[in-house]
């Protein structure tokens, strides 16, 4: 949720810290703040975006060879000056930043003052750092094992550095459910959120796992022990594989934009080395070992939040109609704590763009305590999500930015279908005609992607046409009900207008309600199967004299003819009319967006990667 960079090093960190937090700044936006050691343990904060830091700190001449940095995204504490990260220890002599909640806060404020501590701010990470003074001074201890005695008390999700001032050679991280990762230069040491700001430094990196604390010192570099005890880890160093142009914006005005032009790019990658079609094979490298399990198994549930949630229904359709396997989808949120019936004849799938987000990391570990075999589909290598569970398949899109996801889902969705062939095709659910004509069309989705990219200027249009509403319907009916629902959360997201996703035959029993003159309908309309029933559809919301906006199939005759406008994509078979079809939507919300002047990138209240609950 909050972005975390630290330095230590030869060099200046004041830049290294204040780029990085920029690449760090999709994770979270409300304040950002960086601590120097140089002598002085110096902190800058200020309220809103890097910008503001940098305003705020450029022209100070700032130096120091060890510092860290901090972007949030406010959970205890409105955001302000105050509450914005790092915090000072009540003697000014340590300082922290924090991505998590420490859920016995109160109780441990309450302590503390009646042992004279006083709080500036209204948050749970200074009351941390307070406590790790209180046994630096009281036990004597080094910095290390102050932190590890306090980490010990707490209870919550966190991932920290710590910083002394009497101490200029050493940074402290630890983590417990948000990640950490650390970065290995030849001189340099880096602590963050993600690889993100170290990539153009140093491509290897450490994941630090949970209940680990990371003591990095000019000397001896990076030792790694856990919070229980002092003993020291191996650390496994990987090789990460990550370019910086894939963290620019390569001349696109947004990182949205950008991600959504990608597609037809992502989807190939997702594809390689897994699907060919002149040979007519689907193969998933990480489902071989358990296939055999997963085909025999009582149900597959499916468990997800967000856009990565809208996938997990398109993974309903896909595996029950190819493989025939029952599905259920789970918010994760809601999983976690229901006391689901698990046993170890149910194969649990966590989809993650981030493979951070809490709820679904949470879902994938009371799965597997129940024995279920738990298989994730993530984009971010290494991530939490990836690294817990028994199997997965990375989805290969690379690093996506843009806090509305894009190429993730279709991401996402490209591996379901080809997880459906698979199983689909070793079960005997599919016959070897299907089988074959749909390896051929998935195929050839990526060129028919750039085909609906370039209808471009005429969703632009569109935009323009809708960007003044206060509220949106969005109909879709079969494989094309769960793109409503995305197509009605990209608007919501980036550019704040109410809207709804519903199955289009739903629509009778509530929304119809709504419908009048002013009210935009964005309709779905490219299935092959129940074609006659969207028309209805379409009917319904005309007689209400609603404006409809129908997404159709090239060469479409009917459905023109009744809508307001319409927007052809290329001709595909159901199952695959999602990847297609959800890419005018994605554009859709993004010219509104500009069009309304909203930050598209970074909307209001929402961050890239949810690591708390
Ligand atoms: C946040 C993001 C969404 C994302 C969701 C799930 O809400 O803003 O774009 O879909 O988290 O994230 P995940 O990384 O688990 O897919």
């Amino acid at each position: 949720m909050c972005g975390i960079i630290a330095y230590l090093g030869d060099k200046n960190s004041y830049p290294i810290l204040l780029e990085g937090l920029r690449r760090l700044e999709y994770r979270g936006y409300d304040s950002a703040g960086i601590a120097l050691l140089n002598g002085e343990l110096s902190v800058y904060k200020k309220k809103g975006k890097v910008q503001e830091l940098a305003d705020l700190t450029e022209n100070k001449g700032l130096f120091a060879t060890i510092g860290m940095g901090h972007t949030r995204w406010a959970t205890h504490g409105k955001p302000d000056d105050i509450n914005a990260h790092p915090h000072f220890s009540g003697n000014n002599r340590l300082a922290i930043i924090h991505n998590g909640i420490i859920e016995n806060y109160a109780t441990l404020k309450e302590a503390l003052t009646r042992l004279g501590h006083q709080f500036e701010s209204e948050t749970d990470t200074e009351v941390l750092i307070h406590l790790i003074e209180e046994f630096q001074n009281r036990d004597k201890l080094p910095l290390e094992e102050a932190v590890r005695k306090a980490l010990n008390k707490v209870v919550g999700a966190y991932a920290i550095v710590v910083i002394d001032k009497n101490d200029p050679n050493k940074l402290v991280g630890a983590r417990k459910s948000s990640p950490l990762v650390i970065g290995l230069g030849d001189k340099d040491l880096f602590i963050a959120s993600d690889a993100t700001p170290i990539i153009q430094y140093t491509n290897k990196v450490v994941y630090l796992n949970d209940e680990e604390i990371a003591v990095l010192t000019r000397d001896k570099g990076l030792e790694i022990s856990t919070i229980s005890n002092d003993e020291l880890q191996e650390p496994v160093i990987h090789e990460l594989d990550m370019s910086m142009d894939q963290l620019e914006k390569g001349g696109y005005e947004h990182f949205m934009l950008k991600e959504i032009y990608q597609q037809s790019q992502t989807i190939s990658d997702c594809m390689r080395g897994r699907l060919n079609a002149i040979e007519g094979w689907v193969r998933l490298g990480g489902l071989e070992e358990h296939i055999n399990r997963i085909n025999k198994a009582n149900r597959i549930i499916i468990a997800a939040c967000g856009t990565s949630w809208h996938s997990a229904l398109i993974g309903e359709y896909l595996i029950e109609d190819l493989a025939r396997i029952p599905v259920e989808v789970e918010y994760a949120s809601e999983f976690r704590y229901r006391n689901p019936i698990l046993t170890d004849k149910d194969v649990v799938l966590v989809i993650s763009q981030s493979g951070e987000t809490a709820d679904t990391l949470a879902a994938a570990e009371l799965a597997k305590e129940k024995g279920a075999l738990v298989y994730g589909i993530v984009n971010v290598v290494g991530s939490s999500i990836a690294r817990m569970t028994h199997a997965g398949s990375y989805i290969h899109c690379g690093p996506e930015i843009g806090v509305a996801s894009t190429k993730a889902f279709t991401g996402q969705v490209t591996l379901l279908t080809l997880m459906s062939l698979v199983l689909g095709q070793r079960n005997g659910s599919l016959s070897n005609s299907y089988y074959h004509q749909l390896i051929a069309e998935l195929a050839s989705i990526p060129d028919k992607v750039e085909k609906v990219l370039a209808s471009n200027e005429k969703i632009k249009y569109l935009a323009g046409e809708i960007k003044n509403t206060n509220n949106t319907l969005y109909l879709g009916r079969g494989y094309n009900f769960p793109v409503a629902l995305e197509g009605a959360l990209k608007l919501k997201e980036i550019s704040y207008i109410h809207a709804e996703g519903y199955p289009a035959a739903e629509m009778k029993h509530g929304p119809i309600a709504l419908i009048d003159e002013n009210m935009p309908v964005i309709v779905i309309a490219t299935n092959v199967s129940a074609y006659e029933k969207i028309v209805s559809n379409i009917m319904e919301v005309k007689a209400r004299k609603g404006i409809v906006i129908a997404i159709v199939t090239e060469g479409d005759v009917e459905i023109k003819r009744i809508a307001d406008h319409c927007i052809e994509i290329p001709s595909t078979i159901d199952p695959l009319t999602p990847l297609l079809s959800v890419i005018p939507l994605q554009l859709l919300s993004y010219h509104v967006a500009v069009m309304r002047q909203c930050d598209v990138d970074q909307p209001r209240n929402l961050a890239k990667s949810v690591t708390v609950e």
